[in-house]
């Protein structure tokens, strides 16, 4: 699909919600790598995120009802690679992958310190796609951090970078 209609901008997702694991409720934070992601409203403003259905972020997302998109620079590659090729199921990716957090302003969520950009979202509308979850949110915090190279996904693990 990127090789038709890539190359497309890399967000990190991030959420976090307390998840039945194990008979157990435990508190989880999740990020994972998306490049299917778009604006898709003025007033109020939106955001919509394409997540596969059995993805940890899907589970965590459903039941938070919210989610920080956040948009990081080229040199965030090898972090990107690792969010997209491992699953929170398992593990804690901001401690694995080394991806320092801070707290989201408007939702409770972690986002990615390193960020150029985030938006949070309040989740608004979720639609089957498929095998992917739509995830529609309303726009309830939004920054540019700071200016930089933001990271591109061309295809399997090229990536490249805006000019
Ligand atoms: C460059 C890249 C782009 C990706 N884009 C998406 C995407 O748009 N939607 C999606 O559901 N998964 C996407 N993935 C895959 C997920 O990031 C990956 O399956 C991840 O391990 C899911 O983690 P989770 O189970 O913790 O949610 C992408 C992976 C990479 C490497």
């Amino acid at each position: 699909m990127t090789k038709l209609n890539g190359p497309h901008t890399i967000v990190l997702v991030t959420c976090r919600e307390h998840m039945e694991i194990a008979g157990k409720t435990q508190l989880k934070e999740d990020v994972s790598t998306v490049g299917w992601h778009m604006p898709c409203s003025h007033k109020p403003k939106m955001y919509a995120i394409a997540i596969f259905k059995n993805h940890f972020t899907a589970e965590v997302i459903k039941k938070s009802e919210s989610f920080a998109v956040n948009f990081i620079p080229h040199e965030m590659e090898k972090e990107a690679l690792f969010c997209g090729k491992h699953t929170g199921y398992h593990m804690d990716k901001f401690v694995e992958g080394k991806i320092e957090t801070e707290e989201a302003y408007s939702i409770d969520a972690p986002i990615i310190k390193n960020a150029l950009a985030v938006i949070e979202c309040e989740l608004e509308h979720q639609y089957e796609s498929g095998d992917h979850i739509i995830f529609v949110g309303r726009i309830v915090s939004e920054e540019i951090k700071k200016e930089g190279k933001r990271l591109l996904h061309i295809d399997e693990d090229v990536f490249s970078t805006t000019q």
